[in-house]
């Protein structure tokens, strides 16, 4: 499975969709196409960008099943949409698109750095990780679902680095494994100062979740 597929599998059923930092638009095509979503909207910071999605998802847009805001964050998003996919962004960026606007009463976010940042946030505000997992395609992203308020069980600070349900699965141990080679490496040419003492909380958390 590629990773949008992979990506969509955490998507719940709903009317409405908002993809944000859509880009080409793939994520909105696979949920439509798949009856994942009845409708969608489309946003994008970049109109370069959203202009890949527009040509793609065109038979959608003429439909009236799409439609396409090119914003900046969930500026142009109405705060009761179903559900709010923010994919291969940096977890900071992500962040920066919530405190500025609102957080989605559900939502699936994808970030490519950060997570742990990003949970943390989240956490903080009350919002409750119903699925926080890991992917793989050619590379590991981590999947962070939930909702705006609930309650769930405290993290732990390895679950706060990696995500709970991550933990558990099978693809985390080579996830882990290449992590923990990479940071060793550059462990071993580095270092000094916070850079370092931050390379070695990684390699601890990475051994303590590997049960090393
Ligand atoms: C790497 S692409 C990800 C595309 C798609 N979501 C996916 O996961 O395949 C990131 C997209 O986010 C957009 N973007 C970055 N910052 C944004 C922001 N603050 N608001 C909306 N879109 C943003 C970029 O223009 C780019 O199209």
């Amino acid at each position: 499975m590629g990773r949008i597929e992979e990506l969509c599998a955490y998507l719940d059923k709903c009317r409405t969709l908002a993809d944000v930092g859509c880009d080409h638009g793939y994520c909105t095509e696979f949920a439509l196409d798949r009856g994942i979503c009845e409708r969608a909207v489309i946003a994008d910071i970049s109109a370069k960008s959203l202009s890949k999605a527009q040509k793609l998802l065109a038979p959608y847009i003429e439909e009236g099943r799409v439609k396409s805001v090119c914003c900046d964050g969930l500026e142009g998003i109405d705060a009761d949409v179903d559900e709010v996919l923010i994919a291969g962004m940096g977890g900071e960026e992500i962040i920066k698109i919530l405190s500025s606007a609102f957080i989605p009463e559900k939502f699936v976010f994808q970030p490519m750095k950060n997570a742990p940042l990003l949970r943390r946030y989240l956490i903080e505000r009350g919002c409750a990780i119903v699925r926080d997992d890991i992917i793989e395609d050619g590379k590991y992203y981590f999947v962070i679902k939930g909702e705006r308020t609930g309650k769930m069980a405290e993290y732990s600070e390895v679950e706060l680095e990696f995500g709970r349900d991550s933990l558990k699965n099978p693809i985390f141990a080579s996830y882990a494994a290449t992590e923990l080679e990479k940071k060793q490496t550059y462990l071993g040419g580095c270092c000094e100062g916070a850079e370092c003492s931050s390379l070695k909380r990684q390699i601890a958390l990475l051994k303590e979740a590997l049960g090393a």
